[in-house]
């Protein structure tokens, strides 16, 4: 298939871009232009630079696409302050699919978000030890409402807290959402996100993962 994908540089998006390769896809992606600059990336990826809030790259990096994955972030845990860039881009994501007659789309959520995760982490490791986690939830809350306003097949997947160990090949999923598990890694993640794009399985769903 032909992937679009968002945040290729990231923890997570890093083992996206490794396993969509490894299964043989045709990878696009979107970097910004000091970030494009810089990345030793294997020669057969077509790199777009610009910014996931800018449409005319947004444009370019879908064009030909058969389906996305959208797994921004603001830098680990972020500054704490709040900041939209997550559902900023996936609303402009969205509208240029659209334009692009392209459906499929899989965007990175957190468990945490209300109606995820253990109670001891919603009730307890958020409020008192990971309060920075706060504005990214609620940028989470608005992106998924962003994807349940629109008509794209989308995915929210609420991934625990992700580790680069090796591949467990064993993933708990809940596709209420909910999971008990703390930790994920990106390898188990990253299959998971492509199983649900080449099976077209949690359409228009948020379902959380974890170890
Ligand atoms: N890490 C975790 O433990 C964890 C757990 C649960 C959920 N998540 C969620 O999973 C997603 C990915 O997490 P992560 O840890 O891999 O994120 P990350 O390491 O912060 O990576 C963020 C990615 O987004 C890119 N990016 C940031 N701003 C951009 C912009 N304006 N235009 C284009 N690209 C931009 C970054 O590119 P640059 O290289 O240019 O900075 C990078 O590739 C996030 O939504 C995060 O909240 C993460």
């Amino acid at each position: 298939m032909k992937i679009t994908l968002f945040g290729a540089t990231g923890m997570g998006g890093k083992a996206v871009l490794r396993k969509a390769l490894e299964r043989g896809h045709d990878v696009t992606l979107l970097l910004r232009p000091q970030t494009a600059s810089g990345a030793s990336l294997p020669q057969h990826v077509r790199v777009i630079a610009g910014d996931a809030r800018d449409p005319d790259a947004v444009r370019a990096a879908l064009v030909g696409g058969d389906a996305v994955i959208q797994y921004l972030g603001v830098g680990g845990m972020g500054d704490g302050k709040p900041n939209d860039l997550v559902p900023d881009a996936t609303r402009v994501i969205l509208d240029e699919m659209a334009q692009q007659d392209i459906t499929r789309i899989v965007c990175a959520s957190n468990i945490g978000v209300p109606g995820s995760g253990a109670w001891l982490f919603r009730k307890l490791l958020v409020p008192l030890a990971a309060r920075k986690l706060i504005p990214i939830l609620a940028a989470k809350v608005k992106m998924e409402a962003i994807l349940r306003a629109s008509s794209a097949d989308w995915t929210a997947v609420r991934l625990a807290a992700l580790n680069e160990k090796p591949d467990r090949g064993r993933v708990r999923v809940s596709a209420e959402g909910l999971t008990q598990g703390y930790t994920i890694t990106t390898g188990d993640a990253a299959n998971f996100v492509l199983d649900s794009i080449e099976l077209r399985q949690f359409l228009r769903q948020t379902v959380a993962i974890s170890n």
